[in-house]
């Protein structure tokens, strides 16, 4: 979408894997959707470096308003778990520096059952530009796939229209597959980005499978994504419980090579330093935020070796070795077997950015070395050709 927003894949916290509808503010004051919640994330964000590291938007997920719309029609948050407001509430993460997300859904309902925004589209854009809210992510549910397309485009047009710039999240395509193959080049225009498959769960076996999926359509989905406009598989949810360190660490690279939105679901209040480490690593960073914005894709599958490759600015290619043999111990990978290396003639400046950062040196085209790879981990890399006669090289 064309609104000067998300020129890079955006990054922040979303609440959703995490603390999901959780609405019992009695029993369970740290851990429900209120404002205390919103509140603390957007102290740490500050606090803790994550703001430093480029973590910008605290994000609303369902479960936040009241199942009443107020007598003028609009939404209004749950009076008791956000006694302030939503205003209020934008006002103070502004304070921080940072921005506040919000949600709703295109339907008659959103998935947890709170109202839709079916037939409010303009106020519902307004109520959000009014409170001062900077990211709507919108669901799909409750609606009937044929007008999905228009609810999607119709609260574009209302989240133009109120002439503030909130970003645009949409869900468009994950309910639209079921039914036919969806319109990339219309979704590119309507949002910042979009979901094209299912929720993301706290465990390896979900990674995998929007792994698999991202790269059985990436003929599809990858020329969709550039600056403007990302396809999100969805949340890291990197400092959890069910993913080892060397599993976050292939969704942390993989969600960097996709170009994926980065919005963290998990407790930044208690989070173990080698996630906080692995979330907050610049180099990660660098290239989830390249300035050439091209999603990258992958390029070999063998041997339960996957390679996934992202061209970088300035020539170089970002490459992800993903080791999916769950049994035995760190299996060699040869660098002259990256189906990229062979640009790297005669040669590359290798840089090994995971599992730790290590300066690889010059390596000829015939290069014999091995990175090793652990059970589910990634080794990480970037490539950079040495020599003049790449000029004008596309990877
Ligand atoms: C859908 C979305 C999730 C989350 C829930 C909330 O499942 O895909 O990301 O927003 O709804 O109910």
């Amino acid at each position: 979408l064309d609104n000067g927003l998300a020129l890079k894949p955006t990054m922040g916290w979303l609440h959703w894997e995490r603390f999901m509808c959780n609405t019992d503010c009695d029993r369970d004051p740290d851990n429900c959707i209120s404002e205390r919640l919103y509140m603390q994330m957007a102290d740490v964000m500050v606090k803790e470096g994550w703001k430093d590291a480029g973590y910008e938007y605290v994000c609303i997920d369902d479960c936040w308003p009241s199942h009443q719309r107020d007598a003028q029609g609009r939404l209004q948050a749950d009076p008791n778990r956000f006694p302030g407001g939503i205003k209020k509430l934008a006002d103070y993460v502004h304070s921080k520096g940072l921005k506040l997300g919000i949600y709703a859904d295109v339907g008659k309902k959103t998935c947890a059952g709170y109202p839709g925004s079916f037939g409010y589209y303009e106020t519902d854009a307004q109520t959000f530009a009014d409170w001062g809210v900077d990211l709507l992510k919108y669901d799909g549910c409750y609606l009937d796939w044929q007008l999905l397309g228009e609810g999607y485009i119709n609260m574009s047009k209302a989240l133009n229209k109120t002439g503030k710039s909130i970003l645009y999240s949409c869900e468009w395509p994950l309910y639209e597959w079921p039914f036919h193959q969806p319109n990339y080049t219309a979704i590119r225009e309507t949002c910042n980005h979009w979901r094209n498959f299912a929720d993301v769960y706290d465990s390896w076996s979900s990674i995998k499978t929007i792994l698999d999926w991202s790269a059985d359509h990436q003929d599809i989905i990858v020329p969709a994504a550039g600056p403007g406009g990302w396809n999100d598989p969805d949340m890291l949810v990197i400092g959890n419980f069910g993913l080892s360190h060397d599993q976050q660490e292939s969704q942390m690279a993989l969600w960097a090579i996709m170009a994926a939105p980065l919005l963290m679901s998990n407790d930044l209040r208690d989070i173990c330093p080698r996630s906080k480490e692995l979330l907050q690593n610049k180099h990660i960073i660098a290239i989830s935020q390249d300035p050439l914005g091209k999603q990258g894709y992958r390029t070999a599958k063998m041997d339960s070796f996957e390679v996934w490759e992202r061209p970088l600015s300035e020539k170089r290619l970002a490459v992800a070795i993903l080791n999916k043999q769950e049994i035995g111990g760190p299996r060699g990978y040869l660098l002259a077997a990256i189906p990229g290396w062979k640009f790297c003639n005669p040669k590359c400046s290798v840089i090994q950015i995971l599992p730790q950062y290590k300066d690889m040196g010059v390596q000829p085209i015939q290069s014999d070395i091995m990175v090793h790879v652990n059970p589910s981990g990634t080794t990480l890399l970037t490539l950079t050709p040495t020599s003049s006669n790449t000029t004008g090289l596309h990877w």
